[in-house]
C-alpha cells in the first residue's frame, strides 16, 4: 500500500458490518497469514483484518513461497465461523469469487475462478487465496483467509522471471495504477456479502456464482496432487468443493486438493 496508509485511512467509508471494524496495518511483515493467526490467538474479534504492504515470507497453499513486494495488496481476515472443519473449507471458494465479481464489476476485467484458489485474468494468475484453520475437535476454532492480489506494479519488474506469462496484475492489465484503498474496501466489502449468504443459505449459491466464471470447467486440464498427476476433462465442482475429472477411460474420479492447468492439444 502506498506509503502514508494506516488502518484508519483504510477504514475510511467502509460500509460492512463486522469485517474490518478492527483493522492492523504494518509497512513490512513475515506473512499477514502469520500475523492474523496470532492476532486471533490472542482473542481478536471475527472481521479483524491483518494487512501490510509488504511480506518477507509470504506463503502460498503447499508452503510455496508468495512473492509480495510493494504495490500489492497483501491481507487476511480472521474468522470465527459456527462450522464444521469440511464446511469451513469453503471460505476459500467465498474468497475468490469476492475478488472475481469486485474485480469485474469495477474494472470490467475479463476474469476467471480457477479451482481451488486463483482468480485468473486473461489466463494468468492475479490472485491467489490461502484459507487456514485451527480446529478444535471437528469445529473451527478459529479460520484465517488471506488474500494476495497483484495491483500496482509490473510482472516483469517485480516478480520472479519464473513466474512470468503465469501471473499477471492489475496494473499489467489495465495499464494503469488502481486505487488500493478503494479496491481493499470493495474486497472487504463483497467478502462480507457472500460470507453472510454462505451462512445464511449454505453453499450452493456460492458455487453457482462461482462456477459462472469457472471458464476451465468442461475444458481439458491437468491435475497434480501431492499424489498424482491426472489428465480429462473438468466436469465439475460439487458440493464439497471437490472437482471432478472424467479420465479417458469414461470413469470420473474426484479431487479434494491438487493444481489445475489447462492442457492444450
Ligand atoms: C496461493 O495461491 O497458493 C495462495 C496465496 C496467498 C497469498 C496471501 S498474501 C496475504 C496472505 N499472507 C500470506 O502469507 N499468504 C496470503
Amino acid at each position: 500500500m502506498p506509503i502514508g496508509m494506516n488502518a484508519a485511512r483504510l477504514q475510511e467509508g467502509l460500509r460492512t458490518r463486522w469485517v474490518g471494524k478492527e483493522i492492523f496495518y504494518s509497512r513490512s511483515v513475515e506473512s499477514t497469514n502469520e500475523w492474523a493467526k496470532e492476532l486471533a490467538r490472542l482473542g481478536a474479534r471475527e472481521g479483524t483484518v491483518a494487512a501490510a504492504a509488504t511480506q518477507k515470507k509470504g506463503h502460498g497453499r503447499l508452503g510455496r513461497t508468495w512473492v509480495s513486494p510493494l504495490g500489492g495488496l497483501w491481507f487476511s481476515i480472521v474468522l470465527r465461523p459456527k462450522l464444521k472443519a469440511g464446511v469451513s473449507a469453503k471460505l476459500v471458494f467465498v474468497a475468490t469469487l469476492a475478488v472475481a465479481e469486485f474485480l469485474y464489476e469495477a474494472y470490467g476485467l475479463d476474469v476467471e475462478t480457477k479451482w481451488p484458489n486463483d482468480v485468473l485474468v486473461n489466463g494468468q494468475k492475479v490472485c491467489g487465496i490461502l484459507a487456514e484453520m485451527v480446529t478444535v475437535g471437528k469445529a473451527v476454532d478459529y479460520a484465517v483467509v488471506g488474500f494476495g492480489v497483484n495491483v500496482n506494479f509490473k510482472v516483469k519488474e517485480a516478480l520472479p522471471q519464473a513466474l512470468w506469462g503465469k501471473a499477471t496484475s492489475l496494473e499489467d492489465e489495465l495499464g494503469k495504477h488502481v486505487q488500493r484503498d478503494v479496491l481493499f474496501r470493495g474486497l472487504l466489502e463483497r467478502f462480507e456479502f457472500i460470507s453472510e449468504s454462505f451462512l445464511k443459505d449454505g453453499f450452493a449459491p456460492v458455487l453457482e456464482r462461482w462456477r459462472r466464471y469457472a471458464r476451465f470447467l468442461g475444458k481439458r486440464v491437468k491435475v497434480t496432487n501431492e499424489h498424482e498427476a491426472r489428465s480429462g476433462v473438468a466436469v465439475d465442482v460439487d458440493v464439497d468443493g471437490a472437482l471432478n475429472l472424467r479420465l479417458d477411460d469414461g470413469t470420473e474420479k474426484r479431487f479434494l486438493s491438487g493444481d489445475v492447468s489447462l492442457v492444450v492439444r
